[in-house]
This record gives structure tokens, sequence and C-alpha cells, in this order.
């Protein structure tokens, strides 16, 4: 597949998807959505960390109101519906992923835009990042996840507050919320992506693939469940790994040659 509204790149082990449709702000339309699957697929296998940007003065400012919501819905019910599932497929896509995903959340990012921050691993916003869940501007409710997106990254009140009257709101203030993971000033927003990225690049892949699975499973348990799931992912990532954590992880800490509450031990 080539691609017109998307690149990808890749450097020691992180690939990078650029959503590149600046003119658009990054609007997302149905072949974008299917370029930056493709991409995501291409190197799920290959890489250890995905960082998904916006190119220009937008992270995304979400679905192209036009292309996926005006158009379709003057032909009909079925084009609406295709629309939304090609458009759609990409959030399961990276909420799934079993590379840890970092957004680059510079610039604008409203409705769509925002779920695509939120179904990411990692969010590292600039303080001056405008987000916004601004469907009610336009008379309807964040759907397509994105509703899904503002209360799992922000608490009861201000997921009300923020789809109820869309205002929008800076990188600084998500960081508050914690609905970023981090937002810092331009100067240092670059630095601070790499430092996150160069920091996952240096854990056990495995492992890091079964910490995002099995955490946000264990989120919806009761505790007894819970202990019985994450021992028994445990042993079955154990297996995968073939006991390098305890050969590698404790075998250099029995030898003193690292501290593990301080860093991580050498591959
Ligand atoms: N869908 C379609 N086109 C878009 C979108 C969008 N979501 N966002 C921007 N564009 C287009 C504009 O129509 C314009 O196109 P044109 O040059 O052909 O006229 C171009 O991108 C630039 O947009 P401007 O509005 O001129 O840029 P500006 O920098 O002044 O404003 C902003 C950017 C604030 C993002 C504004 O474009 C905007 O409000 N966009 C809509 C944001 C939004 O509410 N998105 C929907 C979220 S809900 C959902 O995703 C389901």
């Amino acid at each position: 597949m080539t691609y017109e509204h998307v690149r990808l790149t890749e450097e020691d082990g992180v690939a990078t998807v650029t959503l590149d449709r600046p003119e658009k702000r990054n609007a997302i339309v149905p072949e974008l959505a299917a370029e930056l699957d493709d991409a995501l697929a291409r190197v799920e296998d290959r890489v250890r960390v995905v960082v998904v940007e916006g190119e220009g003065e937008a992270f995304c400012a979400g679905m192209d109101l036009e292309k996926r919501f005006h158009e379709p819905r003057k032909e009909g019910p079925r084009a609406f519906y295709e629309a939304g599932r090609k458009t759609g497929r990409m959030f399961t896509t990276l909420y799934e992923y079993r590379r840890p995903t970092v957004a680059k959340v510079d610039g604008w990012t409203f409705g769509a835009g925002y779920c695509l921050q939120a179904v990411c691993d990692f969010a590292v916003a600039t303080d001056e990042a405008t987000l916004g869940l601004s469907e009610i501007n336009f008379g309807i409710i964040p759907g397509g996840g994105a509703m899904w997106a503002a209360v799992n990254t922000m608490n009861r009140r201000d997921a009300l507050y923020y789809t109820s009257t869309g205002e929008p709101f800076s990188g600084a203030e998500a960081d508050q919320m914690g609905a970023v993971t981090m937002s810092v000033s331009e100067d240092e927003y670059e630095s601070a992506v790499e430092e996150l990225v160069d920091s996952l690049v240096e854990k056990n892949p495995v492992a890091l693939q079964f910490n995002t699975a099995v955490l946000e499973r264990v989120r919806y348990m009761d505790f007894d469940r819970a202990l019985d799931y994450e021992r028994g992912k445990s042993e079955e990532m154990k297996y995968y790994q073939e006991d390098e954590w305890v050969d590698e992880g404790i075998g250099q800490f029995k030898d003193r040659r690292y501290r593990p509450g301080l860093e991580s031990y050498e591959e």
C-alpha cells in the first residue's frame, strides 16, 4: 500500500507514524485511517515503540466533518455505516497494539483526534496544545470511541463539563486533569518525548506488552479475580520470555551489576 495521508519512518527500533494532511489539520478521512492502520500493522512485529504525531499545526482535528459525516450521510445509511467502519478500525488497532504507543499532542486535537491520543498508551502534549471534545458544538455527542476516551482520561466532573460545553482546554490543563501523560513547554517537548521513548525501548518488550494488556483487563476486575488473572498472565509472560527475567533481570542484581529500583537490567 502506498501512503498519501500518512508517513512512516523507522529508526533504531522506533517507528514514527505521521498524519500528513496538514492543510486539513490532519482531519481523518477513510483513506488516512486505512493508511494509518496499514502502517501500524506493518511495523508491529519489528519495532519496540511507535510514535504517532501530526504534521503542521494539528495533532488531529478529528473526523473530517465533510467527508466522514456530511457527504456519506447525504448519500445514505449504507455509505454512512461504511465510512464509520473504515475510519474506526485504527482506534481498535491502536488500543490493542502489542508495542507501546506514544502520541505527540502538539497543536489542535479535537473529537476523534482526542480519541486517537487516548487510545495510545502515552500522550505527551505541549502546554500550548489545544484539545477539545467539540461534538456538542455541532449538535451531537462524542461517539466512535470519543466518549470512552473522555471517561477514561478524565474524572466524571471534567468529562461531563468538557463534553457538555465543548470548551477547549490546553495541554497544560489536560496534564492537570491527568488526561495526558505529561505536558511540557515547546522548548522541552522533543527531549521529553525522546526520554520517554528511550526508557520504553530499554525495557523487556514482552513484559511491556503484557503490562499494558493486563493493566487494561484488571481495571474492571475485583481483587480476587485480578489476583488469579495476574498470576496466570505472569506465568504466560515468563514462558514467552524463556525466563530471561530470572536469568538476567534477577541474575544481574545477584551479581550487583545494577539497582532495579532505579534502572533496568541490560539485555
Ligand atoms: N474536518 C474537515 N475539515 C477540517 C477539519 C475537520 N475536522 N478541521 C479543519 N479542517 C479544514 C478546514 O475546513 C480548512 O479547510 P479549507 O482550507 O479547505 O477551508 C482547513 O482545514 C484549515 O482549517 P481552518 O479552520 O482554516 O484552520 P484554523 O487553524 O483557523 O482552525 C481548527 C483550526 C480550530 C482545528 C478548525 O479548523 C476547527 O474547528 N476544525 C474542526 C475541529 C472539530 O470540531 N473537529 C471535529 C471533532 S468531533 C469528531 O471528530 C467526531
